[in-house]
């Protein structure tokens, strides 16, 4: 029997329940398929920084090489951590160590949910370019607390970081229909983003059959609320990425239902998978979060794994939720109800 080594990350807030919720449905999955999945739960969180002075051990990237993949729920307790601490100090290292560049996020309506746009019948996939641009962390702050006052983030673009990923957009957009989005600012930004637009339009002589359209952020943005049946493949940088996956998780009826795989491509690294929902605290230890974005992320990982069938057990077995009516609407169904529902229907 195949066997594979997951390292659990709960995390913070509703992560921890997400990510128990995904782990049911796992096991369960694995079981009638006759593969085993071994869990590892790492503590790894706000709480422990609080108790410990960091987010994770010092050997934390170490100890999660070994695994063959990551399931995370979600990371950040603001009220007791600064952010800027907590996803430094654990979500950004792991992405960046692992170099998992490649975060891709599908944004489709699942049958039963009613997205709050008119528009249905669309299939996105976000890339998320992961590992650098608006993220690498360089700056700082001189002459701080006075009137002259400067704050530098730099956001750095390299050939292979851009290049990588763009490839990455293009082969998949191969797979599936044919369509690349690559989106920008290279009106305003006339350093990085004009590098983007070439690189883009230097790959696309070795894509004929892939249909390439650039996009200015903000025209995009509009675009996945008035027309998103256009969109295919959207590759976008760290930070564009980011926040137009919250857009999708939107139209797609809520944050709940968004997913999430960061994928490491050349398999050099385990790659992790997380909802694109954060710890929600508003809604922490309510027993109200929606784990079908967990539950998804599961099957992204079956997936990756090379366990397509059983990727696509779970799948059916969210879908006939859905369908139901179960998990639909946002903050009608409790956690363990919809956990539950998924459960039976996987048989
Ligand atoms: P958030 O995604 O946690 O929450 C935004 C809104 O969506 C909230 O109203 C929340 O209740 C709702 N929501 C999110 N997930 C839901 C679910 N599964 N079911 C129902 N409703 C859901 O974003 P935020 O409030 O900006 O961030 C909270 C914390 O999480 C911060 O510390 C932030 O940095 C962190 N965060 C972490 C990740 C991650 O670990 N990948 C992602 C995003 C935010
Ligand atoms: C996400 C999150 C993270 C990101 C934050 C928490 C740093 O918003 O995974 O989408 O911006 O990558
Ligand atoms: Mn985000």
């Amino acid at each position: 029997m195949k066997t594979y080594k997951i390292a659990l990350l709960p995390g913070d807030g509703i992560g921890r329940d997400v990510t128990e919720a995904a782990w049911t449905v796992l096991e369960k999955t694995a079981g009638s398929s006759g593969l085993s999945l071994e869990a590892t739960r790492l503590p790894w969180s706000c709480d422990y920084y609080l108790e410990n002075g960091s987010m994770m051990p010092a050997d934390g990237i170490e100890t999660l090489r070994s695994f063959d993949a990551i399931l995370l729920g979600a990371v950040g307790w603001p009220r007791k951590v600064p952010d800027s601490v907590s996803l430094h100090g654990l979500l950004l290292p792991i992405r960046k160590a692992f170099v998992q560049y490649a975060n891709i996020r599908p944004h489709r309506l699942l049958p039963g949910v009613q997205g709050p746009l008119r528009s249905d019948g669309f299939d996105i996939l976000c890339i998320r370019e992961n590992t650098e641009g608006e993220y690498s962390g360089a700056g700082g702050r001189v002459h701080q607390g006075t009137d002259n006052e400067v704050a530098v983030e730099t956001a750095i673009f390299t050939r292979t970081g851009v290049e990588r990923i763009l490839r990455f957009g293009f082969e998949q957009a191969r797979r599936r229909r044919g369509k690349l989005a690559s989106v920008t600012k290279s009106n305003a930004q006339k350093h990085s983003m004009v590098f983007w637009d070439e690189i883009t339009h230097g790959l696309a002589a070795e894509y004929p059959d892939v249909e390439v359209t650039s996009y200015h952020i903000d025209a995009m943005a509009a675009r996945m609320v008035m027309a998103p049946e256009s969109l295919d493949v959207v590759v976008a940088s760290n930070l564009f990425g980011d926040i137009l996956t919250d857009l999708g998780a939107a139209i797609q009826g809520g944050l709940g239902f968004a997913a999430s795989a960061n994928i490491n491509p050349d398999r050099s690294a385990p790659s992790m998978f997380e909802p694109v929902h954060g710890s929600a605290p508003d809604i922490a230890h309510l027993g109200i979060a929606n784990p079908i974005a967990a539950i998804w992320s599961g099957a992204m990982m079956l997936e990756h794994l090379g366990e397509t069938a059983a990727a696509e057990k779970v799948m059916a077995a969210i879908e006939a939720t859905t369908v139901r009516g179960i998990g639909a609407i946002p903050g009608k169904d409790k956690t363990d109800a919809i956990t539950a529902s998924v459960l039976s229907e996987l048989g």
